[in-house]
C-alpha cells in the first residue's frame, strides 16, 4: 500500500490516501504543539513512539469488542487505517484531576474522581476546542442522537480497558481524549491513543510520563516517551 495524494496535516499527523479509496495513511510526526499550536516544538522519535503506541492499544481494544479505525504498522510512522468520516466531537475521559479540570473547578491535581468523567469538547482549530455539552452537539447537529449513544458507551468502556492495561504496567490512567469516526452506519475509535493524547503517571512515584513534561518545560521528554512504549509493549503483570 503505498501514500498517494496528501488529503490533510494536522499538528501530529498527515492523512494520505492510498489506491484503495476505503483506507488511508496516517503519517506520525516528530513536530509537538500544545496551548493550541502556541508552543511549538520537536520531541525527537515522538512520531515513531506514537505510531507503536497507538499500534499496541488499538489492537488490544479491538480485541476486547471495541472498533477502531486501525489496520497495520505499514513503516514506523505510518499507519494504515479505515477511512472514516471524522464526527467533531472530541472526548475528553477523566479519572484524576489534573490539567484544565482543575482550573476549571479549583480542585488540586492529583484527587482521584469517584466515577470517571466525560466531557464533550467542539473539534475547530479557530475556536481552540470549546468545552460543550450533549445538547450543543444535538442543535448543531455534530451528531446523531444513535451516533452519540454510541461514543458515551465506547468511551467508558475504553476507559475501563485502558485503566486496566495500564496499571498492569504500573502507570496511572489520569485522563485521555479521544476521537470518533463514522462509516457506513457504524462509529469507530479514530485518531491515536499516545502520550500525545493521554495522560500518564507512574503508579508510585507519580512521575508525569506523557505531553506535560512538554507543555510544561519538565525535560526528559523523549524519554518518557520511550518509557511509556517500554511498558506497553511489555507484558505487564496484574498487581
Ligand atoms: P486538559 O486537561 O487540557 O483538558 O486535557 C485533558 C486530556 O486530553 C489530556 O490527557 C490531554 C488531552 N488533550 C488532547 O489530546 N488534545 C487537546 O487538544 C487537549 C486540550 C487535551
Ligand atoms: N494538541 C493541542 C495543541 O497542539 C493541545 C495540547 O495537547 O495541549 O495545541
Amino acid at each position: 500500500m503505498e501514500k498517494r495524494d496528501r488529503l490533510h496535516e494536522g499538528k501530529a499527523k498527515i492523512a494520505f490516501a492510498t489506491d484503495d479509496p476505503g483506507l488511508v495513511i496516517f503519517e506520525f510526526k516528530d513536530a509537538a504543539t500544545a496551548f493550541d499550536g502556541k508552543k511549538k516544538g520537536t520531541i525527537s522519535g515522538k512520531g515513531a513512539v506514537n505510531a507503536r503506541i497507538s499500534a499496541v492499544l488499538f489492537k488490544y481494544l479491538e480485541e476486547k469488542g471495541i472498533p477502531t479505525h486501525f489496520k497495520e504498522l505499514l513503516s514506523p510512522v505510518d499507519m494504515l487505517a479505515l477511512k472514516v468520516e471524522i464526527i467533531p466531537v472530541e472526548v475528553v475521559m477523566r479519572n484524576i484531576v489534573a490539567g484544565s479540570l482543575s482550573k476549571r473547578l479549583g480542585i488540586e491535581e492529583g484527587r482521584a474522581l469517584d466515577e470517571p468523567v466525560l466531557e464533550f469538547y467542539y473539534k475547530s482549530d479557530e475556536l481552540g476546542d470549546p468545552m460543550i455539552n450533549q445538547y450543543h452537539v444535538k442543535a448543531m447537529k455534530l451528531a446523531s442522537d444513535d451516533e452519540l449513544l454510541r461514543i458515551v458507551e465506547l468511551s467508558f468502556a475504553i476507559n475501563r480497558h485502558l485503566k486496566n492495561f495500564f496499571a498492569a504496567r504500573q502507570l496511572e490512567l489520569v485522563d485521555f481524549k479521544l476521537e470518533f469516526g463514522r462509516r457506513d452506519g457504524e462509529v469507530y475509535l479514530a485518531d491515536e491513543i499516545s502520550p500525545d493524547t493521554c495522560r500518564l503517571w507512574d503508579m508510585s512515584t507519580r512521575e508525569k510520563l506523557d505531553k506535560d513534561r512538554f507543555r510544561r518545560d519538565l525535560g526528559g521528554v523523549e524519554d518518557a516517551y520511550q518509557e511509556v512504549l517500554r511498558r506497553v509493549e511489555g507484558p505487564g503483570t496484574m498487581s
